[in-house]
């Protein structure tokens, strides 16, 4: 299945059942939200969430796009992506927990032809403040669906205040062998669609209250869920990638870890400047200008002479159709290799600043602050800079 194909499924099965498509928004939440960027289908929800009547009613539907930044360091792996697309669904106190599992397990396994011998799901196991779930539990285990109750992991919020709640996960089987062990203790375990059963609000002195409406939350993510039924092994190798995998080996022969990277973060500029935010030293614009950064620090660490300027037309393309942004690619390539040149132009000036004696024992947090405040070097550029200086001494 296409992933069009995947998302038309998915809308038009809970359409079929008074959910009502409401549009996604861009990255940016909206004004006063305390988080820099969209993290969850649920984020532009949040008044709604807290009790707010909703215009489309208590049903709802969408796809979402979201930028997760907290998980940097695992994008490369087989199922982490920056920016990735969340389908959504939603009851604004309306139906409960095991109505929405019940149609999430027929959605995989009728709509969208899931093995249900693949599938597992988790369910939270209570805690101190908090009882087991024992109506998520039930629906499994009614469905004959192998279940895990877990201690924390079953726990959703969206920051450490606001509405939140127990939620209870499905995964998918990605290993080649036959489904083995539970998603807590095996990788191969991919969690595919969380359930979130959404009634309690945490308040600044972490402690809860009820919401005044019990809400569901739900959240799929497409490129996970399309990968796996497409029989890939990573998020890279499903259709919205096609045009990377195709284009950019042959422009950057960089081994897969890089390649992964690359495409991801570039992938990931390219929407963020679609959505209209520009480089800049803090918020927003320093995400987008550290995702930039590290893939020059990629592309350059083999060749220098690597340069943005050659990303092809199309990916840039294809990335702002996809997510229906109507930013023209020639801007958005002019932007990247402006914030290039700015970075090449860093560099050298870093590159002179440490060669100079003052710099060349162990640096105090004077030091960086003075390198930072007076050139505009960030600690992780120094700290990288420092490091390419010792590597190529050794080599020498
Ligand atoms: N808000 C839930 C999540 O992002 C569905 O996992």
């Amino acid at each position: 299945m296409h992933t069009e194909q995947i998302v038309r499924t998915f809308v038009e099965y809970f359409e079929e059942r008074g959910h009502r498509r409401i549009t996604g928004s861009t990255l940016l939440p909206p004004p006063g939200d305390p988080v820099l960027f969209t993290t969850s289908g649920m984020h532009p929800l949040t008044p709604y969430l807290e009790g707010r009547p909703h215009p489309l009613g208590r049903r709802l539907v969408n796809v979402q796009r979201c930028l997760r930044t907290t998980d940097l360091d695992e994008v490369g792996d087989d199922t982490h992506l920056t920016v990735f697309e969340m389908l959504g669904t939603w009851s604004l106190g309306d139906y409960e927990g095991p109505q929405s599992l019940d149609w999430g397990y027929r959605l995989l396994t009728e709509g969208l032809g899931v093995d249900p011998g693949l599938l597992h799901a988790t369910v939270h196991g209570g805690d101190d403040r908090t009882c087991p779930d024992d109506a998520s539990l039930r629906v499994w285990q009614d469905l004959g669906v192998p279940v895990e109750l877990t201690e924390g992991d079953n726990w959703w919020d969206n920051g450490p205040v606001g509405p939140c709640g127990p939620d209870s996960e499905i995964f998918l089987w990605s290993g080649d062998t036959p489904p083995r062990s539970t998603p807590t203790r095996d990788d191969r375990w991919v969690e595919v669609w969380n359930h979130v059963m959404m009634r309690h609000r945490r308040l600044d002195d972490g402690s809860l209250v009820p919401l005044p409406q019990r809400n569901i939350d739900t959240g799929l993510g497409l490129e996970r869920l399309t990968s796996l039924l497409q029989g890939k092994s990573s998020v890279y190798e499903c259709d919205v990638f096609e045009p990377w995998r195709r284009l950019v080996p042959a422009l950057w022969p960089l081994d897969e870890q890089s390649l992964r990277l690359v495409q991801d973060h570039l992938r990931s500029a390219v929407v963020i400047l679609g959505d209209g935010v520009r480089p800049a030293n803090t918020g927003r614009g320093y995400v987008l200008r550290r995702l930039v950064r590290r893939v020059l620090t990629v592309l350059w660490r083999d060749d220098p002479s690597r340069e943005l300027g050659d990303l092809p037309e199309e990916l840039v393309l294809h990335t702002l159709d996809h997510f229906r942004q109507d930013m023209g690619p020639g801007d958005v390539r002019r932007l990247l290799v402006e914030e290039e040149r700015r970075f090449s132009r860093l560099l050298e000036r870093g590159r002179q600043v440490l060669a100079r004696p003052r710099f060349q024992g162990p640096l105090y947090d004077e030091d960086f602050h003075y390198l930072h405040d007076t050139h505009g070097l960030p600690r992780d550029l120094v700290m990288s800079l420092r490091q390419d200086r010792r590597e190529r001494r050794e080599s020498r």
